[in-house]
């Protein structure tokens, strides 16, 4: 698989994380209960969207030559990675503070798209 193919997927890996999260959230931040197949339409999306990333994330770093040794803004990726993979369940207990939840997945997604384009350690 070529590195094009690998930036697409991460994209489209974050696209529809992204979806699910900011559903779940926005939905909440409002005080509405959401359908249950909407949720559920979200948690795939999410589930999905976060393996695409991980996969492709990967499939990145080997077509650059860095799967021999990571480079440490990969492991902050990895951590950013692990963070989102638990934002439904911190949205879900807090919902009150769902607005707060949004704004620190913006935080960790620009953080993570910094880390890959300057690549700064
Ligand atoms: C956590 C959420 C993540 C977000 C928001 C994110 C975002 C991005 C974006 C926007 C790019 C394209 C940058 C460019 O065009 O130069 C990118 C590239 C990349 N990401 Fe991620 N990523 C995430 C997670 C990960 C993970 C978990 C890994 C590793 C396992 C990873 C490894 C990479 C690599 C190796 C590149 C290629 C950098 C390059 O082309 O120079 N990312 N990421």
């Amino acid at each position: 698989m070529t590195y094009e193919f690998y930036k697409i997927l991460h994209i489209l890996g974050l696209t529809l994380t992204l979806f699910g999260l900011f559903g779940l959230s926005s939905v909440l931040w409002n005080e509405a209960t959401p359908q249950a197949g909407l949720r559920k339409i979200w948690s795939i999306s999410h589930g999905i969207g976060l393996l695409m990333l991980l996969v492709a994330g990967f499939g990145l770093a080997a077509r650059l030559g860095l799967a021999r040794q990571l480079p440490s803004w990969i492991y902050f990726k990895l951590f950013i990675w692990v963070l989102l993979g638990a934002m439904p369940a911190l949205i879900k207990r807090q919902p009150q503070k769902s607005g707060l939840w949004t704004l620190v997945v913006f935080i960790l997604v620009l953080l993570a798209v910094i880390f890959a384009i300057k690549k700064p350690f």
